[in-house]
């Protein structure tokens, strides 16, 4: 699935979700913002979302406008706000106009009332009335609220038959309220909101799809606060993870303890191993159909850790060191499954790389050099070659990790289809 935008390269632009959101660009997003106090968190999303380059309109309600105003997301987007379908611009029916303009439609912050009128299909204000005319777009809704209010059976079954329909609910989060109390109510962070509007309009090529996905160094410990790792940051799995999430896949990325993390998304589970046999003890009790190993576990540890710190007057001149199990090698190819490893060399990379295919035997490497000029530890943007069971190799040049990480699901996308 060749993505125009991620091709043309961003080199330059920061890393993690920030790479995932420009897949925005370009894409005509409605964002209804309706009358609580997170309103001020939907100018928020709507800048993030206008600076990842897609085009944002904005209903208000009249009570969302006590809290903002339309001029704020004018601002914000360079986009008309609209607030009432009485003070028409044009000749247009705003509410037919722009539901016929939008690709899809969030509902940012969604209030109680909001959510009942969607579940009822009540259509009393332009908000309400463009919402139900854009039902046949992704619709996504995100509550903000009371706890109480939250768990309202009223509410609870609103939410039921909005989800029932279709619509994406994204769950509130937990935490202080701006009611005083403390629980569940939170508007989601705008960058899951995002990141949800953007997957609402990504075609789902890993739909059903369990992937796991591991990233980042492990830890060996030599005492109880110092250990043994390498420079891997976890980039290239954490883009990994979050763009199979982006296109339907159910993902567990495991990380080591340092390892960049996408945000809390539902669908995309985030577990933490430690060691390099923690890594392969959570990898023998997962469920996956799909194993990328963008991890760089470490491959010795400390033969005898030691309890306490170790103080300097003791002097330890040596750290005697035991080999780690090879987990791609531990672990036994699952029927059905298949197996995507990584090859960091500092030469010969192309041949070291194929040795490592048959060796591990996996069905897809990507190989990128560590250390040198092109090196991808650590960085943002990787020079990623992939080599294939069947000799082929593509070389996918130097572009943001997200980028590559999108190139290798392809691959692995036309591998499963062959
Ligand atoms: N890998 C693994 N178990 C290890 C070390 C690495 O499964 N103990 C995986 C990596 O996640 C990667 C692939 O094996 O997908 C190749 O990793 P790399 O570090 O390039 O190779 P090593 O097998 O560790 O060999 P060497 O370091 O000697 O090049």
């Amino acid at each position: 699935m060749i993505n125009p935008v991620l091709e043309s390269g961003e080199a330059g632009a920061p890393a993690g979700p920030g790479q995932a959101l420009a897949l925005a660009a370009g894409r005509r997003l409605a964002l209804v913002v309706t009358g609580g106090v997170a309103a001020y968190k939907a100018a928020e999303l709507a800048r993030l979302l206008t600076r990842a380059g897609a085009l944002v309109r904005t209903v208000l309600t009249k009570n969302a406008a006590r809290f903002i105003t339309p001029l704020t997301f004018e601002a914000l987007t360079g986009q008309p706000a609209y607030l009432s379908q009485w003070t028409r611009r044009g000749l247009e029916i705003e509410h037919v106009a722009l539901a016929d303009w939008a690709e899809a439609a969030v509902a940012a912050p969604a209030t109680a009332n909001f959510l009942a009128k969607m579940a009822h299909g009540l259509a009393d204000d332009l908000a309400s009335t463009f919402i139900l005319t854009a039902s046949g777009r992704p619709v996504l809704a995100a509550p903000a609220m009371n706890s109480r209010m939250l768990a309202a059976p009223a509410t609870k079954a609103n939410l039921e038959t909005l989800a029932g329909r279709g619509v994406e609910i994204i769950s509130p989060a937990s935490g202080p309220l701006a009611c005083g109390e403390t629980g569940p109510g939170r508007l989601a962070d705008p960058e899951i909101i995002a990141l949800s509007a953007i997957r609402a309009l990504t075609p789902k090529d890993f739909l059903g799809r369990r992937l796991a996905v591991t990233a980042g160094s492990t830890w060996e410990s030599w005492d109880e606060l110092r250990y043994l790792t390498n420079r891997s940051s976890g980039l290239m799995g954490r883009e990994l993870a979050l763009a199979a999430w982006l296109r339907g896949g159910q993902v567990t990325l495991v990380g080591g303890p340092a390892a960049l993390r996408p945000p809390e998304l539902p669908g995309l589970a985030s577990l933490t191993a430690e060691s390099t046999r923690d890594l392969l003890s959570a990898l023998e009790t997962l469920a996956y159909d799909v194993l990328i190993m963008a991890a760089a576990p470490a491959d010795f540890r400390p033969a005898a850790p030691i309890a306490g710190k170790i103080k300097k007057e003791r002097g330890p001149t040596e750290m005697p060191l035991a080999l780690n199990p090879d987990i791609l090698k531990s672990l036994p190819r699952r029927p059905g499954g298949l197996r995507v490893g990584f090859a960091a060399e500092d030469r010969d990379i192309l041949e070291r790389a194929q040795k490592k295919l048959a060796k591990k035997d996996l069905d897809l490497v990507a190989a990128n050099e560590a250390g040198g000029p092109e090196n991808a530890f650590a960085a943002a943007e990787s020079r990623v070659r992939l080599i294939f069971r069947d000799g082929r190799i593509m070389d996918l040049g130097r572009r943001p990790k997200f980028a590559a990480a999108w190139a290798i699901l392809d691959a692995v996308a036309a591998l499963r289809a062959a």
